[in-house]
């Protein structure tokens, strides 16, 4: 009926076949041009994402560091790290419970380490770097020695096991030549 219905259909297979090509071109332009730069695929997000809420530990510590930090803290304490981060219940996974909220605060034991690190750096940075040739900083374990309350020393009952070595006394050390 209408004049130009008859050649609709050529020049839709002729529209076609050109987006064909176009689309074959573009298809295998990009391949080409990426050839090099494939094996340069996008590196995999970082296993720890760099923290947000750092207040007493260097600022510029990688996620990786931060977790390496938390993990000696865990042996040195003997704890896990649900004892110092609280678990978000906005968090909801299909397979297990609540991820922690690890930049959150609510954990009152979180702020006490805080202050412990805190402590504990201006221990050795004041006081043990003084001790003439040490290399022995002191750590969360000099204290806690792996329990989240430090043990209380007691000292050995008269009669008790000798001590087990008794430092020479000053005649007894070696002299210098
Ligand atoms: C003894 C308490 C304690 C334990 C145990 C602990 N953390 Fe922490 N964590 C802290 C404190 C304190 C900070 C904040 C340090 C700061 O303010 O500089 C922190 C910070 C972090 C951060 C950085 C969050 C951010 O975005 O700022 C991550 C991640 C983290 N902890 C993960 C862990 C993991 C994982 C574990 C267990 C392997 C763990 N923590 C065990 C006390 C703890
Ligand atoms: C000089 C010794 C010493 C060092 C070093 C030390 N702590 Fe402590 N810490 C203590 C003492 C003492 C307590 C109080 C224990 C109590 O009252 O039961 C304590 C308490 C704590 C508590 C609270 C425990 C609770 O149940 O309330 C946390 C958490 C803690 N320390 C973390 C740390 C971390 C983390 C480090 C290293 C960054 C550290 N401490 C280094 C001596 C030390």
């Amino acid at each position: 009926m209408k004049p130009s219905s008859k050649s609709r259909p050529t020049a839709f297979v002729t529209l076609l076949s050109a987006a064909l090509v176009v689309v074959a071109t573009a298809a295998q332009a990009p391949q080409n041009a990426q050839r090099p730069a494939a094996a340069a695929t996008p590196p995999p997000p970082p296993a720890y994402p760099a923290p947000t809420n750092l207040k007493v530990l260097p600022k510029n510590l990688t996620g990786q560091q931060v977790h390496d930090i938390m993990k000696q803290w865990n042996g040195e304490l003997g704890v896990r790290c649900g004892a110092c981060h609280a678990e978000d219940p906005g968090i909801v996974t299909t397979d297990g419970p609540a991820r922690p909220a690890l930049a959150e605060d609510s954990k009152a034991l979180k702020e006490i380490a805080r202050l412990m690190y805190t402590m504990t750096e201006q221990i050795n940075t004041n006081y043990i770097v003084r001790v003439a040739g040490s290399s022995m900083p002191v750590t969360c374990s000099t204290c806690h020695r792996g329990n989240i309350g430090p043990e209380p020393f007691t000292i050995q009952p008269a009669g008790g096991p000798p001590p087990v070595q008794a430092p020479p006394s000053l005649e007894e050390r070696p002299q210098p030549q």
